[in-house]
């Protein structure tokens, strides 16, 4: 077999066969096939796309690239969930506790933020003491322990992703469904759950702009995993302005704690309890709204992240001192100097403005700064006087502040006619 013959033959739009996708994958991985080979492979994937079975193939070849965790010393239903990336996304910080609560399972893997998106890792990390680089067995003993773990995904799980992924981002060939199936499903299928619930952001600051594109990506990534043998089910969510209020990671943190103990923001909580009315429907649990919304009321689901901060070395006392968390001290509030209904915020503007405040990376090398980002004092269908902020910003002396501002400023569009409030729920697909 060789390279040239395969990358023709997508090129010119026909159908490949599995072993001629494990060739592709086993050789760039090992490095007998170089980056630009393979940089040309993706670019005939994109614009010739792959079949389902194509894309099937494609992810047994890419999960194989690595170790695969086994959960069996783990009793009872494991669960994960993934969430395609957004901005203001911290519903993992929630919603494990939550089911956590109902003695599901969780070993969740999770990424590091990248471009115009938060990732949980970085989240967690702005905790004092807090580690997600945990060795397999403390890992699972956690699970074991409180019902939940999060750790950062190590380079042994789908190599395969990390080669490729870093390619595509370098080739403008991520925003393809076959590439972004394959890579996700890789990687829950390395993670060993029983179960998955992918949450498929649509709208402004998500991959995929419109329902259409996420109710295809979701049912191919259901379909695939279903093949494995493990359950799957997906919820759209609306990511046309950031979810709940805060953007960046301490600040989200805050959010986060502040939504288990009841007091987080509609349509965050909202989606929080969708998800693990979701997940519990999925591990063949009902439960009614009032029950889910309990493990809130209680404590209960607060009381299982203060368990989670102290097995992972975090210091729980931010749960009620958040100054213990680094938040910066210096803000500044944006105008837009227009008075009207919020009509629009663009969700990527204001992830790339947190980005450029020093709360994400441009690149993967780059160091973030965890007290920085911002807070959206406005959301769509809110009122907003002329004189009145629409944002708050927390930045340090790095921050890139005037092209931030200006990003802020132009991902709000005003109107006289009051829109109606999006609904934080698209779509369930089972
Ligand atoms: N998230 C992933 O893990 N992979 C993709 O390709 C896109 C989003």
């Amino acid at each position: 077999m060789r390279m040239y013959d395969i990358i023709k033959k997508k090129r010119d739009g026909y159908e490949l066969t599995s072993d001629e996708i494990d060739f592709v994958i086993k050789g760039y991985v090992n490095g007998k096939i170089p980056d630009y080979q393979m940089a040309a492979f993706l670019m005939a994937v994109y614009f010739q796309k792959m079949s389902e079975r194509e894309t099937y193939d494609l992810t047994i070849s890419m999960a194989n690239s690595g170790k695969m965790l086994d959960l069996s010393s783990i009793d009872g239903f494991k669960i994960d969930k993934h969430s395609t990336g957004g901005v203001g996304d911290k519903t993992t910080l929630v919603v494990l506790p939550m089911v956590a609560c109902f003695g599901l399972k969780i070993a969740k893997m999770s990424g590091r933020g990248l471009g115009h998106t938060g990732g949980t890792i970085d989240k967690l990390e702005s905790i004092p003491g807090m580690r997600t680089n945990l060795k397999e067995d403390e890992f699972y003993s956690i699970v074991r322990d409180i019902g939940f773990s999060i750790a950062g995904q190590t380079g042994e799980l789908v190599p395969a992703d990390k080669k490729i992924y870093a390619l595509r981002d370098a080739t403008a060939t991520v925003d393809n469904i076959s590439l972004i199936a394959s890579s996700i499903v890789s990687k829950k299928l390395a993670g060993g759950a029983d179960g998955v619930i992918f949450d498929v952001k649509v709208g402004s600051g998500a991959f995929l702009k419109t329902v259409d594109e996420a109710r295809r990506l979701a049912n191919l990534m259901i379909n695939i995993l279903r093949k494995f043998g493990r359950k799957a089910s997906a919820v759209l969510s609306n990511m046309d302005q950031p979810l709940g209020r805060m953007v960046g990671n301490s600040l989200e943190v805050i959010e986060a704690i502040e939504t288990l103990k009841g007091k987080g923001p509609d349509d965050f909580t909202e989606l929080c309890l969708i998800l693990c009315r979701e997940m519990l429907d999925l591990a063949g649990l009902k439960a009614e709204e009032d029950e889910i919304y309990d493990t809130i009321h209680s404590g209960k689901a607060l009381g299982k992240f203060a368990d989670f901060l102290r097995m992972q070395g975090g210091n729980p006392e931010v749960i009620e001192n958040y100054d213990l968390l680094p938040v910066s001290s210096k803000t500044m509030d944006v105008r837009i100097g227009e008075s009207g209904y919020v009509n629009r915020i663009d969700a990527e503007l204001i992830g790339v403005a947190s980005m450029l405040l020093g709360a994400g990376r441009v690149k993967k090398e780059d160091e973030i700064d965890p007290g920085v980002g911002l807070e959206v004092l406005k959301k769509v269908g809110n009122f907003v006087e002329a004189n009145e902020p629409v944002a708050r910003i927390y930045v340090s002396e790095k921050s890139d502040i005037d092209s931030a501002i200006k990003l802020i400023k132009s991902a709000y569009k005003i109107s006289n006619d009051r829109p109606q409030s999006p609904e934080i729920l698209l779509e369930v697909i089972k």
